[in-house]
């Protein structure tokens, strides 16, 4: 059975700690944050659910306490300041740039063949980041995002249908930012019925429009990001690598070559198992989407530029 760091107890990654113990398939979860007592406290509160949801994940936290972490197979990055109402998900850069190169460093020193999921925003750079500066090889550095955003999608699609989200099905490519998904309308379907054929014009570009800022709808609400679905999203990729169950989710992924793009990191769908990315899966994109692509990948580079700038990366 596997093992599995939560780097950052915040609300995101507690809410990622507490699914993927939900999910039964990981042994040992591991929690970990600067704040002295803060993952101690919530780890042992989620234990203490144990007999009454009936799972057996084990769950430490700890301060500071890399050793702790060792030997995981995957580590989730989720430490980072999260935005307040207003702000975007770029804005954050300068301040989670440092913490994500600092945890991942750490974490790597005790679990050198573990797989990294990353959550910290902006998310696109944050898994650029980690894969230009850690030495990992492609398949080992993943960014959440897609996965969120697609689940968002599939929401706003089965709010507008009155339909169930689970018999929904919808993909949201390119980057993670408010104006770089892309939400692939044409391709959502209801039961094997195109989404589109169902809604009038109007209502499938609002769909579009409300998944677009649907992170920033719920920072309005709550105050700051939101952790329910970035925890469950982030539940199922770490599922789909420790069973090695070779699911496609849309994530960010390093390309090389795929989708005409290299030196990038951005959404698109991939297989995800037990290595961490098994395949990158290049969809036959029209001409509105590739365009869509293309603008969505110039923002993403633009925002790596920031590492440059900052000399975090060459
Ligand atoms: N090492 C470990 N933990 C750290 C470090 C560090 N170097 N720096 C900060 N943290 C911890 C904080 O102490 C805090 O407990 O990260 C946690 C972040 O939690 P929250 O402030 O609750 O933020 P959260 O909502 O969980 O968002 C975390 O995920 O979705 C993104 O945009 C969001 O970048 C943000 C991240």
């Amino acid at each position: 059975m596997a093992k599995v760091t939560v780097i950052g107890a915040g609300n995101v990654g507690a809410t990622v700690a507490n699914a993927v113990a939900h999910t039964g398939c990981v042994s040992d979860l591991v929690l970990i944050d600067i704040k002295e007592g803060l993952s101690e406290g919530k780890a042992m509160d989620m234990m203490q659910t144990a007999k009454l949801y009936g799972f057996d994940t084990r769950i430490k936290g700890v301060t500071n306490d890399y050793a702790a972490t060792a030997g995981s197979d995957v580590i989730v990055v989720t430490s980072g300041i999260p935005r307040k109402p207003g702000m975007t998900r770029e804005e954050l850069i300068g301040v989670n740039a440092g913490i994500v190169n600092s945890v991942v460093k750490s974490a790597l020193e005790f679990s050198p063949n573990a797989i990294f999921l990353m959550i910290a925003n902006p998310m696109d750079t944050m898994t650029y980041l980690t894969y230009k500066t850690s030495g990992l090889p492609k398949n080992r550095v993943i960014g959440m995002g897609g996965q969120l955003d697609s689940s968002r999608f599939t929401y706003y699609i089965s709010q507008a249908l009155g339909a169930a989200a689970s018999d929904v099905g919808g993909m949201v490519i390119g980057g993670h930012g408010d104006t770089t998904m892309i939400p692939l309308i044409d391709r959502a379907t209801y039961k094997g019925l195109k989404v589109k054929e169902l809604v009038s014009k109007e209502v499938a570009d609002q769909i579009v429009a409300d998944t677009m800022v649907g992170g920033a709808t719920l920072t309005k609400l709550l105050g700051t990001s939101a952790w329910y679905a970035p925890g469950a999203a982030a539940a199922t990729m770490v599922k789909a690598m420790v069973l090695d169950q070779k699911k496609v989710f849309p994530c960010c992924v390093a390309l090389d070559g795929e989708y005409g793009k290299s030196d990038i990191c951005i959404g698109v769908p991939a297989v995800i198992g037990r290595n961490g990315v098994e395949k990158v899966i290049e969809l036959k994109l029209n001409a509105e989407e590739k365009a869509a692509f293309d603008k969505s990948a110039e923002a993403v580079n633009k925002t790596n530029g920031v590492l440059k700038e900052m000399g975090l990366v060459k």
